[in-house]
């Protein structure tokens, strides 16, 4: 596949994951796509509980989900919601401790043509990154 190829199928897959988003409380949905360095493409969607606290965001949904399939090498995350809002800081720490340099695109669902790529280095300066002592 093409560069532009996967970032089409990248996109795609933000925006597909996040119809399937458990949205109940807030009616925000959230759609989240990690592309691996090997190609491979994770989805994650928000899904909340009744029990606020407990509601998982997509981006630590995808992150989750490639872990446990044996993925750590992030190239790219594509996030699509309304209005294309940034990843909040819990999440921004999570992608840091994989990839502290990744790429994200900044999807708008209404108007998918106008993508923003932003960078994680810009979005979180001083990740803590644990050191033991
Ligand atoms: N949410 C995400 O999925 N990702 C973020 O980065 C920010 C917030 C979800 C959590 C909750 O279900 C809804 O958006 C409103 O906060």
């Amino acid at each position: 596949m093409t560069a532009a190829k996967v970032h089409e199928a990248l996109i795609r897959a933000a925006l597909e994951v996040r119809q399937r988003a458990y949205a109940k409380y807030s009616n925000f949905l959230v759609g989240a796509a990690l592309l691996t360095s090997d190609g491979k493409i994770f989805a994650g969607c928000n899904v909340e509980n009744g029990s606020y606290g407990l509601t998982i965001c997509a981006e630590r949904a995808a992150v989750f989900a490639a872990v446990a399939a044996g993925h750590q090498r992030y190239e790219r995350l594509a996030l699509a919601t309304a209005g294309g809002a940034t990843p909040c800081g819990a999440c921004r720490q999570v992608l840091s401790e994989f990839a502290p340099e990744l790429p994200i695109l900044l999807i708008d669902a209404d108007r998918i043509a106008s993508i923003v790529e932003v960078n994680l280095r810009d979005l979180l300066p001083g990740a803590f990154a644990f050191t033991p002592t």
